[in-house]
């Protein structure tokens, strides 16, 4: 690819979703806008760029779609979900008298976070009875958004973190792909969402997982969308971030809790 074409598209791709590829990812743009290019009978990436220059909005929302990682798997990591259960959704619960509380999975490419929330609840059975849970998914990419609602998975998926009596539980079986049953399904919203933009048409949250995302992020990008986050939680709103991401050094609207890796108090 030449080098002007890797600066148009880079450039491009930072301003539409935040997301930074260095010189030496050039070869995912390589790789991951060739099924791009065959579906609008271009040749190669110059006439993907010669086309995004002339003003193509479909195809530069296709290019940004294709340059999201979606890799994402049912109760990734584990232990969030054990906090979740055993001290974050009690903890909360002591202090919301109307029963009600809002969860959002921010970025939540093909469904799996906020299905295993959902299942997770389930599980919970008799604890949660009286409450309303609302869950909602979004992720800037459209094609994940779409596979979140028709819920179903392919085997190597629901063999990845998902335990089998859940597999057995809340799935069914059609042709090749597990399909979440309605009783679960039902559980999740998922909408569109860049978090680029201001997070405040989608309400107020309790707890917020914005897990494996802002890795693709510059430092001011994660500060500008953890602000935002900030502004949607009351002052007791958890905050959830991936293994390898933190608020420290990035902003002071989040503190760590004590003894518990990976979550976040909204500071006061
Ligand atoms: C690696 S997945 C993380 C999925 C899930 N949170 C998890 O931890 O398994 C990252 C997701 O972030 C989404 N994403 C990237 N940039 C985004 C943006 N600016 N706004 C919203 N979602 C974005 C991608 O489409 C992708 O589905």
């Amino acid at each position: 690819m030449d080098n002007d074409d890797f600066i148009y598209l880079s450039d491009l791709i930072k301003r539409r979703s935040a997301i930074v590829i260095t010189k030496d990812k050039a070869y995912l743009l390589e790789s991951r806008l060739g099924a791009v290019a065959r579906a609008y009978k271009l040749d190669d990436i110059s006439g993907i760029v010669k086309k995004l220059k002339s003003g193509d909005r479909t195809l530069e929302i296709d290019v940004v779609d294709a340059m999201t990682t979606n890799e994402s798997l049912f109760f990734r990591d584990q232990h969030p979900f054990d906090q979740l259960r055993d001290f974050v959704l009690p903890s909360l619960m002591e202090r919301r008298t109307n029963k009600r509380l809002r969860i959002w999975c921010a970025a939540c490419s093909s469904g799996q976070e906020p299905y295993s929330i959902a299942m997770l609840l389930s599980e919970m059975g008799a604890k949660m009875a009286g409450w309303t849970v609302e869950i909602l998914g979004t992720d800037l990419s459209r094609t994940m958004i779409d596979r979140c609602k028709r819920a179903a998975y392919t085997q190597f998926e629901v063999q990845r973190g998902l335990p089998i009596t859940m597999l057995v539980k809340y799935f069914e079986q059609r042709g090749q792909e597990w399909f979440l049953k309605p009783q679960v399904r039902s559980m999740a919203n998922f909408r569109e969402f860049n978090l680029l933009d201001s997070p405040s048409s989608l309400g107020q949250f309790d707890i917020v997982f914005c897990r494996n995302v802002l890795i693709y992020f510059d430092q001011p990008t994660k500060r500008q969308i953890l602000d935002g986050i900030a502004k949607t939680m009351p002052d007791d709103g958890i905050l959830y971030l991936g293994g390898a991401e933190t608020i420290i050094g990035v902003t002071d609207r989040f503190g760590s809790e004590p003894g518990r890796r990976g979550i976040y108090r909204r500071a006061a």
